[in-house]
């Protein structure tokens, strides 16, 4: 087998220019290097944490639909990640022309900048959403600014503005409109099929060649820090200071980046972001599209992965809890060597997963649910949008000709120190009648099942009521005239 060659070097453009850095950190923040670096300071600092969209940038990337661009939090996103990418600033939207870009005249003329902190990540949420669809309906707009916040409460104006830009006209200057070609091709010619390597001893970041690479370094370093997306990452470094070197990138290995179906069962490749999974998920599993759509904002989407959901073994991650009701399982690699096994049994304790050193997540296997099967997750937060779970419950039902129970797998976050299932009031069910009485007498077999905590987000009492009432929405749904597969959208507590 042909070495791999190594690169001291990572190489990205930005804006116009491209960018070689060979003295970088792995946990230096692309919004530090912006402003500290490059003194670009029209992106700004807000929360540090990839909640208010202050720090909005566009990275773009060459994929198989050509070169993509994707709004993303520079706040949380590491310089490692950038390696054959194209960072676009806010900067950069007027081009070498006098005049403002369409998207930043509707701002002014529709007076959507109050204080105008914010006004450079809204202007770059929408410049992404007006690339991909001139025409947006409000719902778009609206799901495209989930992730951006006013706190001039401007909204109104910033809506308007949102809906008058194509009006505008194409603008003959827009910047990535005019360069696409260009940029296009000298991100193909950064392609080197390198292993890129920086720093040395305890500051140290690798971008591995390609997933046979990254199973090598990861076996040669079991103590490194995997980055998918760094939405959680991201945290560690800008909110609790913590080290993570060495570190490996791997959000840019197209080889963990494909979703696949045979035989009814959906493989989604551990780096396969929440935005690229949303169509085939909603499609195939349509209660998972509103879940995904309630997962962070359209920059958290963008950036974080399903696989980084499962890896990190949060009690309080969105996707284990369905994934598990529709008996998922996860193939996990070390070196040249796979297993695969249950999702559930992947979580064993709270921060203890069954992953061995130098192992990672490759893949996720999510079963479509048969035919005639019901399914439904219910996340509870305190706001709909952008807010993470108190409780969220997932259902899986299979019934009977005689309308018994046939099977049924539910799984609970927010309840337990781990993603888990509700195994006591399973057995309740199954075999019995799905009717209300059975229901409500299977409700008292959630106290065997857990014993939620308080916290910021829910009392344990508010837990277990909610939990409970799940159940119960789940029956109504799936009973009543209400089409199942529905998450609500009215879970506010
Ligand atoms: C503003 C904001 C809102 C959020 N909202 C939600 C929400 O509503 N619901 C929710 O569930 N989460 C939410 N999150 C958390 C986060 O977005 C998710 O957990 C996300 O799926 C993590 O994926 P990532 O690719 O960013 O992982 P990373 O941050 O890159 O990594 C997460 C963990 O997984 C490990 N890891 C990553 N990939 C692998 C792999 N292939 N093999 C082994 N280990 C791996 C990493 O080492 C790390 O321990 C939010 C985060 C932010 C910043
Ligand atoms: S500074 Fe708030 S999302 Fe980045
Ligand atoms: S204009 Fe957005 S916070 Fe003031």
């Amino acid at each position: 087998m042909a070495e791999t060659k190594t690169r001291n070097e990572i190489r990205f453009i930005l804006n116009g220019a491209d960018v070689a850095l060979t003295d970088i950190a792995p946990d230096a923040t692309l919004l530090d290097w912006l402003r500290l670096d490059r003194s670009l300071r029209g992106t700004k600092e807000g929360c540090a944490e990839g909640d208010c969209g202050a720090c909005t940038v566009l990275v773009g990337k060459l994929s198989a639909e050509g070169l993509v661009y994707e709004s993303v939090n520079a706040c949380i996103r590491f310089m490692g990640s950038l390696d054959g990418t194209h960072v676009v600033t806010v900067e950069h939207l007027r081009g070498d022309g006098e005049k403002l870009h369409p998207v930043q005249q509707a701002v002014v003329d529709f007076h959507g900048s109050q204080c105008g902190f914010c006004t450079p990540g809204f202007v770059m949420s929408l410049y992404a959403l007006w690339m991909k669809t001139p025409n947006p309906s409000d719902a778009a707009i609206e799901k495209a600014l989930q992730g951006n916040l006013c706190r001039c409460t401007g909204y109104e104006a910033i809506m308007r503005a949102a809906r008058a830009i194509s009006s505008y006209g194409k603008a003959a200057k827009d910047p990535l409109a005019v360069e696409r070609n260009d940029i296009a091709a000298r991100l193909e010619a950064l392609r080197d099929g390198a292993r890129v390597e920086v720093g040395s001893a305890k500051q140290r970041l690798i971008v591995p060649a390609d997933v046979d690479d990254f199973a090598a370094a990861l076996e040669k370093e079991p103590g490194a820090t995997i980055v998918a997306g760094s939405t959680d990452v991201g945290l560690w470094v800008t909110k609790h200071m913590r080290d993570i070197s060495p570190a490996i990138f791997i959000g840019g290995l197209d080889g963990l980046r494909t979703m696949s179906e045979a035989d009814g069962v959906i493989t989604i490749g551990a780096g396969v972001t929440y935005s690229e999974a949303f169509e085939t998920l909603s499609k195939r599993i349509p209660a998972l599209g509103p879940l995904v759509d309630r997962i962070g904002g359209e920059q958290v989407r963008n950036m974080g992965t399903i696989g980084g959901n499962v890896a990190n073994g949060s009690p309080i991650g969105d996707t284990p809890p369905p994934l598990i009701a529709l008996g998922a399982q996860l193939t996990l690699r070390k070196g040249k060597a796979r297993r695969t096994i249950p999702l559930e049994t992947f979580f064993i304790a709270y921060g203890k997963q069954d992953r061995q050193p130098g192992e990672f997540v490759e893949a996720v296997h999510v079963p479509v649910p048969a035919k005639g099967t019901s399914f439904a997750v219910y996340k509870v937060t305190k706001r709909r949008d952008e807010d993470i779970t108190a409780t969220l419950g997932a259902f899986h039902l299979t019934l009977a000709k005689d309308g018994t129970v046939a099977d049924i797998r539910i799984a609970y976050g927010g309840m337990a120190p781990t993603p888990k299932r509700a195994t006591a009031v399973e057995k309740a069910l199954i075999g019995k009648t799905w009717s209300e009485a059975t229901v409500e007498a299977a409700m008292a077999e959630y106290a065997s099942d857990f014993t939620p905590l308080t916290d910021m987000r829910a009392t344990a009492e508010y837990r277990a009521m909610a939990a409970r009432n799940l159940l119960l929405r789940f029956y109504v749904e799936t009973t009543g005239t209400k089409a199942p597969f529905q998450v609500s959208r009215n879970e506010a507590a």
